[in-house]
C-alpha cells in the first residue's frame, strides 16, 4: 500500500482547542477502515515549538530528531481533554527578514519526507504558512486565536473557552465590587480586534463594554458610570479589550520591543481607565488584566468539538491534494478557503451593526424587524 507522511505543528500563542485538533487529525489520518477506501496508509509526525521545530538543523531521520515525535492513536487519546498545546508552540517567523531561515525549513521538509504540513495558527502562523505554500509546499491551515480576528472563517480555536473564563472571573471579581461598592474595570486580550471583550462583556453582562473598533470618550464613560450609580448601581462592571483607545490617545503597550513578527505588547489601558474612573467621578475604582489566564484550562465543549471538525476537515484536505486551503466555519458549516485570502487581513467587530457605540455596550435590537 502506498504511504503518505503528515506533518503537524502549532504555532503562535497558546489556547484551548488546540489538543482537540491534533488528536483528530491523528485519528482521522490513522483510521484503519479509511485506510482502506483511500488506499494509503498515513503516518502522522508532531513538530514541537511550532516553526522552531523545523528552522533547526535537522539529521536525515526523524526518529533522531527531538524536534519531532511520532503521533498515534494511543498517545493522543486523552489529549482532547487538555488546554494548550502538547506539541508546544513559539512566535518563530522563519521569514523573519533579519535572518530568514524558510530554506531551511523546506530543506527539513523534505529530509523529513513529509508530504502535506498541517499548520494550527493565528494570523501570524497562518501568514507564514500561506508563503510556504506560494512556495509550493503542499500546507493545510487550521484556524486558532481567541481573539477571533481571522478573516474567512466564523471561528478560531480557543476562544469559547476564553469566553468562559472571563464571564467566570467577572463572575468572582463582582463579589468583591459588589461587597465593597467599587467600579470594576476588567482588560481582555484580543489585540485590535473587539470580538473578546464584546462577547466577554456580553456573556458575563457587564455594564460598560469597550473595544477597539470605537474610541471612547472618557467623559461618556464617567457619565454612564454615574447614571449606573443614580438608577442604584452598587457596583458596576466595565470590560475594556488592550486595543481599546480614549478619543485622540493612543494603544497602551507593556513592552518596548514588539515580537518576531512585529506585533507589540499590548495591555495597561484598563489600569489608566480606572484611574480616570476614579478621577472623574469619584467612585472607588479597582481593575484587573485577564491576561494569560484567558487562553489556559481545559478546553469547553465547544472547543473540543471545534478541534475535532477543524482537525477531521484538515485531513479531508490532505486525502483530497486540496492544499494552500484554511479550514473554515462559515455560517453554520466546516468548509475551506484559500490561506492566501487570510493573508495580511483582519477580522473586526462591525461597530454598526454588532456594537451600541452610545451606550458602550453590545445591542440592545438584534433582529431588526
Ligand atoms: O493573539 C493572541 C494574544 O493572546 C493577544 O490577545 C495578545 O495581545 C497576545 O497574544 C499576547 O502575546 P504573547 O503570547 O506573545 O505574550
Amino acid at each position: 500500500m502506498k504511504t503518505a507522511r503528515i506533518g503537524v505543528l502549532t504555532g503562535g500563542g497558546d489556547c484551548a482547542g488546540l489538543n482537540p485538533a491534533i488528536k483528530w487529525i491523528v485519528k482521522t489520518a490513522l483510521d484503519g477502515r479509511l485506510e482502506k477506501e483511500r488506499g494509503i496508509k498515513y503516518e502522522v509526525l508532531g513538530i514541537r515549538d511550532g516553526w522552531e521545530g523545523l528552522v533547526s538543523p535537522m539529521t536525515e531521520s526523524f526518529d533522531r530528531s527531538p524536534n519531532i515525535i511520532p503521533l498515534n492513536e494511543d498517545l493522543v487519546r486523552t489529549w482532547d481533554r487538555f488546554g494548550g498545546t502538547n506539541l508546544g508552540t513559539s512566535r518563530t517567523n522563519p521569514y523573519n527578514p533579519k535572518n530568514d531561515l524558510s530554506k531551511l525549513v523546506i530543506e527539513n521538509i523534505e529530509r523529513l519526507g513529509l508530504s502535506a504540513l498541517i499548520v494550527i495558527g493565528g494570523d501570524d502562523t497562518l501568514g507564514v504558512a500561506g508563503k510556504f505554500a506560494q512556495e509550493g509546499i503542499n500546507v493545510v491551515g487550521i484556524p486558532k486565536t481567541v481573539d477571533k480576528d481571522i478573516p474567512e472563517t466564523d471561528y478560531t480555536l480557543g476562544f469559547e473557552t476564553a469566553l468562559d473564563v472571563i464571564t467566570e472571573e467577572v463572575d468572582r471579581l463582582r463579589t468583591y465590587a459588589g461587597s465593597h461598592k467599587r467600579i470594576f474595570v476588567v482588560e481582555t486580550m484580543g489585540r485590535n480586534a473587539g470580538w473578546l471583550a464584546l462577547e466577554g462583556g456580553e456573556s458575563a453582562g457587564a455594564f460598560i463594554i469597550l473595544i477597539p473598533e470605537v474610541d471612547f470618550s472618557i467623559e461618556r464613560v464617567n457619565e454612564l458610570v454615574l447614571d449606573g450609580l443614580r438608577a442604584g448601581n452598587r457596583y458596576n462592571i466595565v470590560v475594556i479589550s488592550e486595543g481599546a483607545k480614549p478619543i485622540g490617545g493612543a494603544i497602551f503597550t507593556r513592552q518596548k520591543e514588539a515580537d518576531a513578527i512585529g506585533h507589540e505588547y499590548l495591555g495597561g489601558i484598563g489600569n489608566y481607565l480606572a484611574q480616570e474612573i476614579e478621577q472623574g467621578t469619584k467612585l472607588g475604582t479597582r481593575s484587573m488584566a485577564l491576561g494569560y489566564l484567558q487562553r489556559g484550562g481545559a478546553p469547553c465543549a465547544y472547543d473540543r468539538r471545534m478541534g475535532r471538525y477543524f482537525g477531521i476537515a484538515a485531513v479531508d484536505l490532505v486525502v483530497s491534494e486540496d492544499f494552500g486551503k484554511m479550514v473554515s466555519y462559515t455560517n453554520g458549516n466546516i468548509t475551506a478557503v484559500p490561506i492566501k485570502d487570510v493573508m495580511g487581513r483582519s477580522r473586526l467587530v462591525d461597530a454598526e451593526t454588532q456594537y451600541d457605540a452610545e451606550r458602550y455596550n453590545g445591542r440592545r435590537s438584534i433582529l431588526n424587524l
